[in-house]
């Protein structure tokens, strides 16, 4: 049940209707053996790309398209390699604000930002794959300059701002060991997917309510992970 609110509630990570058998397992911080894999510094990828690095791609690929969501990381499917995926499709970015473009699914390789100098801090909710037990509102920077290879080994500079400068802190977090978890600390609003329920849909307008409400009815129950002793 705790899955499918954490759906319901947090579009950085809704899913979707479409559904191959074949997706990877998501990893969970909860899990004590996941959590090796995603508290670890993932190493940086080598080029031209390595065959076992392609298939990690693909899987990252086809797990993203199985789960939706905006965002996965390579350590959530258990390779602790510097690769994330985003992809913020319209619905996403409809329930976010009127400023967030849509954007088709990115490969990002090696990638690392820093705030702009002119930036501020803002808190916007996120839930995360990986963690079940808590969601909340998230402290990050407005706007970075962020730095990644693509598919081609080259070098991709520039400036990011608003809800997807957002995702990649939050993907960026993953490849450095750092959950949600972390950086929800007591000055910042959090709770469990329940407790936080009234009051994240309280704060959504009732075109974007609609639009959770469909998404959640079109849901996949996402893969159980295998809980160690449960
Ligand atoms: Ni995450």
């Amino acid at each position: 049940m705790s899955r499918k609110l954490a759906i319901l509630l947090f579009p950085l990570f809704l899913a979707g209707h479409t559904a191959m058998a074949d997706a990877a397992r998501l990893y969970h911080i909860e899990n004590e053996n996941d959590a090796v894999i995603l508290r670890r510094y993932a190493e940086p990828v080598a080029f031209p790309l390595s065959d076992a690095d392609k298939t990690i791609i693909a899987q990252l690929r086809e797990a993203a398209n199985h789960y939706k969501g905006v965002g996965l990381a390579a350590p959530q499917i258990g390779y602790a390699r510097q690769i994330i995926l985003i992809e913020i499709n319209e619905q996403a970015a409809a329930i976010r604000s009127s400023t967030t473009e849509s954007l088709p699914q990115q490969i990002y390789i090696n990638p690392s930002y820093e705030p702009l100098v002119s930036t501020s801090i803002t808190e916007d909710w996120e839930g995360c794959f990986s963690v079940d037990s808590v969601i909340g509102k998230v402290p990050r920077f407005k706007s970075i300059r962020f730095k990644y290879r693509n598919l081609d080994g080259h070098w991709i500079e520039r400036e990011v701002e608003g809800f997807h400068a957002r995702v990649i802190q939050h993907e960026v977090d993953h490849i450095r060991g750092t959950l949600i978890c972390d950086r929800l600390t007591k000055d910042h609003i959090h709770g469990s997917p329940e407790a936080m329920k009234a009051q994240r849909i309280a704060e959504l307008n009732d075109n974007q309510r609609e639009i959770i409400q469909q998404l959640y009815r079109h849901s996949p129950q996402p893969v159980k992970s295998e809980r160690k002793g449960q």
